[in-house]
């Protein structure tokens, strides 16, 4: 793509002074606050893409939410309106059922499971299907941890406490069914407007990881955690199809390479800050409660319900069982 071409491409805007002439400078969105795994995705983006390509593309970094809320920037990158967008998988899986699989509750047990599974053959399934499904290219995987449950009321270890309390979830049908099964109706809401409606006390609760908690400042609004194992957040970092096939062959691979360092420094972020962060949400006050007899109870109602009701829209049981059989795990 020629420069001229950039210019009227997407949200691209030149950096007359700061980088050399050719320079382009494009956007990307990022659903959560600061000081996140995805800011730490992007960043770790931005630089790389700033080497790949000698100073010719670097991309600025929108927090909180300011381009759009997670699941609109996917229609916005699809339209081309919108570059980049980092957000939490589950806000993929509307448009594209086939990384359902990823929200299937108890699919991924730990952050090997979640590497292994994004960084192999499966995952370039889903980036395959996702640029068909959603006009979105899947170009590095973010990882955030286990989404652990907050809530304003009161500690949480049983199902059985669980019951009476307003919890948000994603527009996510998989999640809604997974408390469905714990026996509560979820309240479904966009995640830009999950941090006011806490603070209001329209809900009581709402599940993320320790470091999505953190980067918004939940612990201002919320007291009791839940340390739950039912979903590994991955956050993929997603650039606009339309913007992706009017870059050259050589542009395409520096993006593609600065994804993949991207995707190693998150992996890397997540070990070394997730530990640090949940003790710092303690010295702020929030108490953190383990689920009974190992969470068996969770486990065994989520998983009996929910799984069979996705098989078809994942693409068949057997999209299921290949991942559990390539974590080395029974079939379902
Ligand atoms: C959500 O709860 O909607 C997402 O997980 C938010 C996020 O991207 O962290």
């Amino acid at each position: 793509m020629n420069f001229t071409t950039r210019l009227l491409t997407g949200t691209a805007v030149t950096l007359a002074l700061a980088l050399p002439a050719a320079a382009v400078e494009y956007k990307i969105a990022v659903g959560d606050g600061a000081g996140g795994t995805q800011e730490a995705l992007g960043k770790a983006f931005v630089a790389a893409l700033e080497e790949q390509s000698g100073g010719e593309m670097t991309a600025k970094l929108f927090v909180n939410g300011q381009l759009g809320d997670e699941q609109d920037t996917v229609s916005a990158a699809a339209t081309g309106t919108l570059d980049f967008s980092i957000l939490a998988i589950n806000n993929i899986t509307p448009f594209s059922p086939s990384v359902g699989t990823l929200t299937l509750p108890y699919v991924i047990l730990s952050q090997d499971d979640a590497e292994k599974i994004t960084q192999g053959e499966v995952g370039q399934q889903m980036i395959d299907q996702t640029i068909e499904d959603a006009g979105v290219r899947i170009i590095g995987w973010g990882y955030s941890g286990f989404r652990v449950l907050t809530n304003s009321k009161k500690p949480v270890s049983t199902v059985e406490d669980l019951q009476g309390l307003v919890i948000r979830v994603p527009k996510n049908e998989i999640m809604i069914e997974t408390y469905k099964s714990w026996g509560i109706n979820p309240t479904p809401m966009a995640w830009g407007e999950t941090f006011a409606a806490l603070q209001q006390k329209v809900v009581d609760g709402q599940d993320n990881p320790y470091m999505t908690v953190y980067a918004m400042k939940f612990d201002e609004v919320q007291k009791y955690i839940t340390d739950l194992h039912y979903l590994f957040s991955i956050e993929p970092l997603i650039i606009s199809e339309a913007l992706f096939q009017d870059l050259s062959e050589e542009e395409q691979a520096q993006v593609l390479a600065a994804g993949e360092a991207a995707t190693k420094a998150s992996a890397e972020f997540l070990r070394t800050e997730e530990a640090k962060i949940r003790d710092e949400l303690v010295s702020r006050g929030m108490e953190i409660t383990e689920p009974a007899s190992d969470e068996q109870e969770f486990m065994d109602l989520a998983t009996a319900a929910v799984w069979p009701q996705f098989y078809d829209q994942i693409g068949g049981k057997e999209v299921l069982d290949n991942v559990l059989t390539s974590l080395g795990r029974e079939p379902a």
